[in-house]
């Protein structure tokens, strides 16, 4: 037989005819930015935030020019600005009603200019920071909007305070906040995203109010609707097939409905039956399907290894105790959560660990003073990480 797979894609952000919509994600984010409201997109990892951030670019609405960049590999302040100049460089480039204004701009600052292939940059000691100032006030010169998307933004502060010092950090902020407020900047909207929790990155430096004037944008699961149509898209010219009943088991299964695990579970029961040279999807198989993906570690590995990359190690310690005791059991109590940190003794304090790490980063949800995971398989493959006698005494 020849066999045609579903148009799964996983871990690389969805684009084109893989991505699928949800268009009031994307009024929401025009509204807001029409108002020239400055963004942050703060959601845990696999929520869908790059792609939804990628297609934002592509297909960007009238009056507005856009551009996204994962700027997790700037690590220190003079990376960052020159990743930001040349972003907001590269973009205007492309926007016919600056060429005048900015070959006249590259000019007038003698650092190089427009040719054919592009800018020429003729300069090698630049400091970027005062040159992204310089080049944000000729921004205002148009009356086009400008988006800047820059993904993984709480990684950077947090690598700059690594790197730099608590000090460079806010002054990194300071830096952003002050141009959101500055005039000049009045044509450009900032969108920052990231899913490292950024309220923790930006509390350990004590200074909540840096951030404050950013307007959230929410990216949440998928409801039972677009769960099915997403399901649909992904299988509708595929050689499997599956029964609405057996569709709905299988959303019942996934529960948390994250475009992520749909992908994963249509990719993964795609190869069971094709291995079995089987077309039709069974209630069996969404079982064995389940059991298949909570065995491959590399899906779930990083929802650990990024708690030990941006936490203090105590902090780590709790988190983890905390997550092995919810994994163990279907409620697990704020009262016991409370008594656990006597023993595991976090640098941070316990309750601020628990509502902005691990529930805001989609861990675990929170009802009644009791927490559990938000995502079945994440508890399945934490409880066979973390088994049971780690937390016998
Ligand atoms: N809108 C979407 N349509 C289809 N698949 C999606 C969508 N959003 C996310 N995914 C799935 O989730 C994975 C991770 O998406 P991504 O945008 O990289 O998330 P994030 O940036 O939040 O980590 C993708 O590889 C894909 O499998
Ligand atoms: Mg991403």
């Amino acid at each position: 037989m020849n066999w045609k797979h579903p148009k799964t894609i996983i871990g690389a952000p969805a684009e084109g005819d893989v991505f699928y919509r949800r268009e009031y994600i994307n009024a929401q984010f025009w509204r807001k930015a029409a108002r020239g409201e400055h963004l942050l997109i703060s959601a845990p990892r696999r929520v869908g935030k790059t792609s939804v951030m990628k297609d934002l670019e592509q297909n960007c609405i009238d009056g507005f020019i856009a551009v996204y960049s994962d700027i997790e590999s700037c690590k220190n302040q003079a990376e960052f600005y020159r990743r930001l100049y040349n972003l907001l460089l590269g973009l205007v480039q492309k926007s016919k009603r600056y060429k005048t204004i900015l070959a006249d701009f590259l000019k007038s600052r003698d650092i190089g200019e427009i040719n054919t292939t592009g800018i020429k940059i003729e300069r090698k000691d630049l400091d970027f920071k005062n040159e992204l100032f310089e080049l944000i006030k000729i921004c205002g010169k148009e009356d086009t909007k400008i988006i800047l998307m820059l993904d993984e933004f709480p990684d950077v502060v947090s690598a700059i305070e690594k790197k730099e010092g608590k000090e460079a950090a806010i002054n990194v902020l300071h830096t952003l906040r002050n141009l959101r407020h500055d005039k000049s900047f009045s044509n450009i909207i900032l969108v920052l995203a990231g899913s490292i929790g950024i309220d923790h990155v930006i509390s350990s430096l004590d200074r909540p109010k840096l951030i404050n004037d950013l307007v959230p944008i929410t990216i949440s699961e998928l409801d039972i609707v677009e769960a099915e149509e997403l399901i649909h898209q992904l299988i509708d010219d595929a050689t499997m097939k599956i029964s609405t009943s057996e569709r709905a088991y299988m959303i019942e299964k996934i529960s948390h409905l994250l475009p992520y695990y749909i992908q994963v579970f249509i990719d993964k029961s795609d190869y069971l039956l094709h291995k079995e040279n089987r077309i039709e999807l069974t209630r069996e198989d969404i079982d064995r399907v389940f059991n298949l993906i909570i065995e491959q570690n590399s899906y779930f590995e990083d929802w650990e290894q990024r708690l030990k990359r941006y936490l203090p190690k105590k902090d780590f310690e709790y988190c983890i105790g905390i997550l092995t005791r919810c994994a163990h059991t279907n409620q697990y109590p704020l009262q016991k959560a409370f008594d656990f940190s006597h023993k595991a003794i976090p640098k941070t304090p316990y309750k601020s660990l628990l509502d902005s790490v691990l529930v805001k980063d989609g861990y675990l949800i929170e009802k009644n003073n009791n927490f559990r995971f938000l995502s079945p398989f994440l508890k399945a493959w934490w409880q066979k990480r973390h088994p049971e006698f780690e937390i016998m005494n």
